[in-house]
């Protein structure tokens, strides 16, 4: 299994690299990035991050290699690759401002990358998330099931940790879900979030609940102010576990932006829902009963993805 991360010279890339490392199921991870120059001399940041991540290994105790390159070449035959390339928000910018740069990094990155491994399956990490999916769905040709999007575990993640906290119990005991776009209007279900199968609404004041929510969908924006960059960590987990469920064929359930037929009333757009991830990516966009409220927070959370799709028109075509 091969995997190559694009991208890996910045912090999500890199994080996404050794989160794959670590979990110890691939073959190689390639760490892909341009070089910079700086005060006339020019760095590899891809490389160096590699090296110092396989030098982990025997710590760790992990076996995939991981190593960098400036050559997409290096990426042949990659079974699946991660796109994190991009510029990351800083404070005041919310992710849509960060569209007219991304989509054309990876747009560019997706070809090159479909050049070299015709065949492979796309996870789309950079933001603005619903449309660079698009991008790289469209820039590479590729049927939609091989082109998924990671947001919801990261949005997910977030959630459950607010709730382990203010509830005092273990993360790993709290199950959630939140459909609609990796953005402030993502739509978190506390009908369909349980702490050892028990509703949550059972266990927290209504107060108390909404003000985690609140705070879920403003979690990316409350680290870019408290580290002047974006988050680096969850978002690199996250992406880590989406490709173990596809290498390992592991028919994992998880929130994710998928690309809609019709399901949810829905068509022709990414937009985060739950699927089942395994081999060859998206095997099935899994339709919840959702009530007048809940359909009504997704469709405007949609509406708001749509309309970055018709910026993103204004910018390109395909
Ligand atoms: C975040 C970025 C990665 O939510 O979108 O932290």
């Amino acid at each position: 299994m091969k995997i190559s991360v694009v991208g890996a010279g910045g912090n999500v890339g890199s994080t996404v690299a050794l989160s794959i490392a670590q979990r110890d199921f691939a073959k190689e991870v390639v760490s892909v990035d341009l070089e910079i120059k700086k005060d006339d001399k020019t760095f590899n940041p891809a490389k160096g991050r590699a090296l110092d991540e396989w030098q982990t290994a025997p710590i760790h105790l992990f076996d995939t290699y991981v190593h960098g390159t400036t050559d997409y070449a290096d990426t042949k035959d990659s079974d699946i690759c991660v796109i994190t390339a991009g510029v990351p928000r800083r404070p005041g910018m919310s992710r849509d401002d960060l569209l007219g740069t991304n989509a054309n990094i990876v747009k560019t990155v997706t070809e090159k990358l479909v050049e070299h491994s015709p065949d492979t399956i796309i996870v789309v990490v950079s933001n603005p998330l619903d449309v660079m999916t698009y991008v790289a769905y469209k820039a590479s040709g590729l049927p939609a099931e091989k082109v998924v999007g990671m947001a919801g575990i990261l949005d997910t993640a977030r959630y459950r940790a607010f709730l382990a906290t203010e509830l005092n119990v273990s993360p790993k005991d709290i199950q959630a879900l939140i459909l609609g776009g990796h953005g402030d209007t993502m739509v978190p279900l506390p009908r369909y979030t349980t702490v050892a199968g028990i509703p949550v609404t059972q266990l927290i004041s209504k107060e108390k609940l909404d003000a985690i929510i609140e705070r879920t969908k403003m979690g990316g924006g409350e680290l870019v102010g408290l580290m002047g960059t974006s988050a680096w960590y969850a978002p690199g987990a996250a992406s880590a576990q989406m490709v173990e469920a596809i290498a390992l064929d592991q028919n994992r359930i998880f929130p994710c932006a998928a690309w809609l037929t019709g399901q949810y009333g829905l068509k022709d757009l990414y937009v985060g829902v739950p699927v089942k991830l395994g081999k060859g990516g998206v095997k099935e966009v899994i339709e919840i009963e959702l009530n007048a409220d809940e359909k009504a927070l997704l469709d405007s959370s949609a509406e708001h993805v749509r309309s970055s799709f018709v910026d993103l028109g204004r910018l390109m075509t395909f």
